[in-house]
């Protein structure tokens, strides 16, 4: 249900969009991926196209769960585990990869550093924590169909998010050298960290 609403809120171009955000995580063959809020593991299955390595998935959605556990029981490689991502993670110094999409803008701030902490800790030195999410924007420079997402479709913390220095935030971390890719008209970023 959840695909299937992302496929029509975003005019039938979703399918394009994400692959697109996988193919520009730049993942190799022998990454080791950790999605935090891996929802249906839609993303975990267009990433294990690019890896042969591990790749762990952590959610609390029942229904996620259920639904990402039966889409990946055929790759062996895929873990998926009941965990909430404001919690410590038992991996330290794992992944080469820490990916987050369209989950951390739901949080309050205190619990975005939280998570953000949490990544940080289960990434490899030079590992890449790489946040798909709303870039930073002022909504009230946006047309009226933006505005009416942020004000009916979406959370009051999406609105408070796009208002937040996350480059600044994930510097006060101990993440570096950041990448930026940009997609629906600047409105999406996929934002790359190094750690
Ligand atoms: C908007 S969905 C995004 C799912 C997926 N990342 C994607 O892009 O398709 C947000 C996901 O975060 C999960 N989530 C929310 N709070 C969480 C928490 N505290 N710990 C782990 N997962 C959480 C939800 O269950 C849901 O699957």
């Amino acid at each position: 249900m959840y695909d299937k609403l992302m496929v029509v809120l975003s005019g039938f171009s979703y399918d394009r969009f994400i692959k697109k955000v996988i193919e520009d995580m730049g993942i190799e063959k022998n990454d080791k991926i950790i999605d935090f809020g891996s929802g249906t593991a839609k993303n975990i299955c267009l990433m294990n196209e690019y890896t042969n390595n591990l790749i762990v998935g952590l959610d609390i959605g029942s229904e996620m769960l259920y639904v990402s556990k039966k889409r990946c029981r055929e790759h062996k490689n895929v873990k998926i585990f009941y965990h909430d991502i404001r919690s410590k993670t038992p991996f330290v110094e794992e992944f080469d990869k820490a990916f987050i999409s369209f989950v951390l803008h739901g949080f309050i701030d205190s619990q975005r550093n939280e998570i953000i902490k949490n990544a940080y800790e289960a990434l490899k030195p030079k590992g890449k924590f790489c946040i798909l999410d709303y870039n930073e924007f002022d909504l009230n420079k946006k047309n009226p169909f933006v505005r009416w997402v942020f004000k009916y479709g979406e959370c009051p913390l999406a609105s408070e998010f796009i208002g937040i220095d996350l480059k600044k935030k994930l510097k006060e971390a101990g993440f570096k050298h950041f990448e930026e890719h940009l997609y629906y008209s600047t409105l999406v970023r996929l934002l790359i960290a190094e750690k």
